[in-house]
């Protein structure tokens, strides 16, 4: 059994938490459509839905919200933000937003027009979203490893150097507006990008003049990824690994509800003036005037800190170590996962656990479902319910690289106790893993269907 790095921080306040009974849990997945995102929140154990916006803050990071300045403009809670921003990213331009897909909004508002292509390693399924809803196409051209569960390579996030210069050849250059990566890779495992990969794509996206915009939510734990398996980095400090990242690029969005451990909160950075001149302009038409951005002055101070504690080594290496003990005693119980395991979640291979489940059955729903049913605990599934689609021109259904379920554990929360728990509770079910069976749906929009949609068991 291995272990991790004690907390370094000790607990000053608690919320209580209870497992409901069986029959209980039952009742609660027939009334929520079995649809985990329709659960009540107080009828859940475990809760690792997401890493998003669920973290534990800080005391000084609720003692920074008192200070929040709630002046419309101007205020200092945004220039004490711009302060650690600017130290951090050294974009020319930010502006706050009140989470990411607020950025990704604007960035594609602005940017995408019908028709035009945006590569990425992985889109996130906001991005993906907002893409589509202007009529641009989201194309993912990550390496071969990640699709694979059981290849060990230590940066399975990368994007594939000749995938992306094959396509931009293909599309032309002229029909893609901007490019991405999403650092870590997300949808693909939370798995972390090297600064080899993100200097290789900057080249590329540089030469064909496309601008190369960075998915930054979890920039921190690819950068101390980058630290402790990258030639070259081991002894650099990571705010310089940070920077060189985003040297890199032309701007970036992110979620500041992940790395920047607050419960709301995101930014859009950039170097162009132009663009930062019509971000303003499309902030102020949506979300909110420049220096506040759709978040409450307070919301901005707690960022700040939350951003330079999430750089902390002793928090990264306590974090990223209990997301390997959750993968270690899963892979000792049997189960499946993406290998090696990422930084903010264990994602279980649905699919290879439950192979007698075809994909439009929905593997990973059915695990979802049966973690809920099993032990109250909330994983979210990161399969076909929440990727497939229909090729637009074809109709022939597309299907992501795996169907998976992912066990995202939100910073500074839970113990080691709770892990073991949930390493228990799936031993269980995979002891009973034959009997298991898939699902159809009876209702889904057509954007972002995951949240909403409605199940029927098989
Ligand atoms: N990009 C990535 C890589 C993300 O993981 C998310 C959110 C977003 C963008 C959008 O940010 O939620 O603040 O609007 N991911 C959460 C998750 C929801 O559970 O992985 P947001």
């Amino acid at each position: 059994m291995i272990s991790y790095p004690p907390e370094p921080f000790r607990i000053k306040s608690v919320e209580s938490i209870r497992q409901i009974n069986r029959a209980d849990r039952e009742a609660a997945l027939a009334a929520a459509g079995f649809n985990i995102f329709g659960l009540r929140a107080e009828d859940i154990y475990i809760d690792l839905l997401t890493d998003s916006g669920t973290g534990a803050m800080s005391d000084r990071q609720w003692a920074a919200l008192m200070q929040g300045d709630e002046s419309y403009a101007g205020a200092r809670s945004y220039y004490r933000l711009k302060m650690v921003v600017d130290k951090i990213f050294g974009f020319r331009h930010f502006i706050p937003t009140h989470q990411g897909r607020a950025a990704e909004n604007i960035l594609s508002a602005l940017l995408v027009k019908p028709g035009q292509s945006i590569p990425s390693n992985t889109h996130f399924d906001t991005t993906e979203a907002n893409i589509r809803a202007r009529g641009g196409k989201p194309t993912n051209l990550q390496i071969d490893e990640a699709a694979d569960p059981s290849n060990h390579h230590p940066f399975k996030g990368n994007m594939s150097i000749e995938k992306l210069v094959a396509f931009i050849e293909a599309t032309g250059p002229e029909n893609i507006p901007f490019g991405m990566t999403t650092i870590t890779n997300n949808a693909c495992g939370g798995q972390p990008v090297s600064m080899e990969n993100l200097r290789q794509t900057s080249e590329v996206y540089r030469k064909y003049e496309i601008p190369f915009f960075v998915d930054a939510c979890r920039y921190a734990e690819n950068a101390y990824f980058i630290k402790l398996r990258e030639q070259g980095y081991a002894d650099k400090p990571l705010l310089e690994i940070v920077n060189e990242i985003f040297s890199l690029a032309d701007g970036a969005t992110m979620s500041a509800k992940k790395d920047a451990i607050v419960n709301i909160g995101g930014l859009f950075a950039m170097n162009d003036d132009d663009l930062f001149q019509q971000a303003c302009n499309e902030l102020i038409l949506r979300e909110g005037f420049p220096t506040y951005g759709g978040l409450a002055g307070r919301d901005l101070d707690a960022m700040a800190v939350g951003l330079t504690e999430g750089l902390e080594e002793a928090y990264l290496s306590y974090r990223l170590g209990q997301t390997a003990y959750l993968a270690g005693g899963l892979l000792d119980a049997g189960i499946p996962i993406v290998e090696p395991p990422g930084g903010h979640a264990v994602y279980i291979d649905a699919g290879g656990l439950l192979p007698q489940i075809p994909r439009d059955e929905f593997p990973g729903q059915a695990l979802a479902v049966e973690l809920y049913r099993e032990g109250g605990i909330r994983g979210v599934e990161l399969g076909s319910v929440a990727f497939a689609h229909p090729d637009p021109e074809t109709g022939e259904m597309q299907y992501p690289l795996m169907e998976l379920v992912r066990l995202a554990i939100p910073r500074r929360t839970y113990t080691q106790a709770h892990m073991d728990f949930v390493i228990e509770t799936m031993a269980r079910i995979v002891a009973r893993r034959d009997s298991i069976r898939g699902y159809r749906i009876t209702y889904a929009p057509q954007l972002l269907r995951h949240f909403t949609a409605i199940f029927e068991p098989l």
